[in-house]
């Protein structure tokens, strides 16, 4: 019934491999953008510019050109965490992490090579869950880091409670990237109505959703792998929606707090 969209594989390649589409869906966000209509979403969908300054474990997932492809978050100096569909054919030569840039076409900020890319072994494709990965990084980030849910912390995801998206992710389903870094809040959503809405491609024990009923906020295209921050941690990984900012249809995170323990094995490794 959810259609995944595999059909880009160029720049935001693994940012759009997960967008679950639907015909009906590009014609309402169509209408959505057309002049006198409600305000039109903007990337994050419904967010703000921000910066690095701002948020400096924030890093950029780019290829080896320093383009940018998917977010991450600095949780120790060369430990980033990301998403597992990110890191799909991937490799340590052809990925980078660039800290401290708030702009997709910057040149400051801190390039690291990768040395090792961790992705979870049981991981498949992102609404089977398990879409966690974490990268080493070659060189230390001199960022402030974020801290981690620890396995225990479930109760952050109790419905309704607000959660902070970032990323450069597209304007709106199928649209472009922002240039700035955007950020947005959310409420987290129950499990029971996530899966009224994704049905069994919602696996509560490795995924949490977040969105308003009404839609119009939400992460979208090239967001993916970037953090899902409750109570200034980092509690989820963008990892999958259909559409974006959609009604009905909230974004879904990887639960970070099932993952924890492999996460600080890794980072601790
Ligand atoms: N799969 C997208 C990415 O790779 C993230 C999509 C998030 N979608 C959403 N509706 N929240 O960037």
């Amino acid at each position: 019934m959810f259609g995944l969209d595999r059909a880009s594989r160029t720049v935001r390649r693994r940012a759009a491999a997960l967008a679950v589409t639907a015909a009906a869906t590009a014609a309402a966000t169509a209408l959505t953008g057309a002049p006198g209509a409600v305000a039109a979403p903007q990337p994050i969908v419904g967010g703000t510019t921000t910066t690095t300054t701002a948020y400096p474990f924030v890093m950029q997932i780019t290829d080896a050109s320093q383009n940018q492809f998917c977010g991450g978050t600095l949780v120790a100096p060369t430990k980033v965490v990301t998403a597992a569909h990110c890191m799909v054919g991937e490799t340590t030569s052809s990925v980078r992490v660039v800290g401290g840039r708030t702009y997709l076409n910057g040149t400051n900020g801190t390039v690291s090579r990768v040395s090792r890319i961790w992705i979870h072994p049981n991981y498949t494709t992102a609404t089977r869950g398990e879409d966690v990965a974490v990268l080493t990084l070659s060189t230390a980030m001199p960022y402030t880091t974020a801290p981690y849910v620890s396995a225990s912390d479930t109760a952050v995801y109790a419905a309704g409670t607000t959660a902070r998206i970032l990323g450069w992710g597209t304007t709106r389903s199928g649209g472009s990237s922002s240039n700035q870094l955007r950020t947005a809040t959310v409420p987290t959503v129950s499990d029971s109505s996530c899966a009224g809405s994704y049905g069994s491609s919602f696996v509560a024990a490795e995924m949490v959703c977040a969105g308003y009923s009404s839609g119009g906020v939400d992460t979208c295209q090239g967001d993916s792998g970037g953090p899902l921050l409750i109570g200034g941690r980092l509690a989820g990984i963008t990892s999958w929606g259909q559409g974006c900012a959609q009604a009905g249809y909230p974004g879904v995170y990887t639960r970070l707090t099932t993952f924890s323990s492999l996460v600080t094995a890794q980072v601790t490794s």
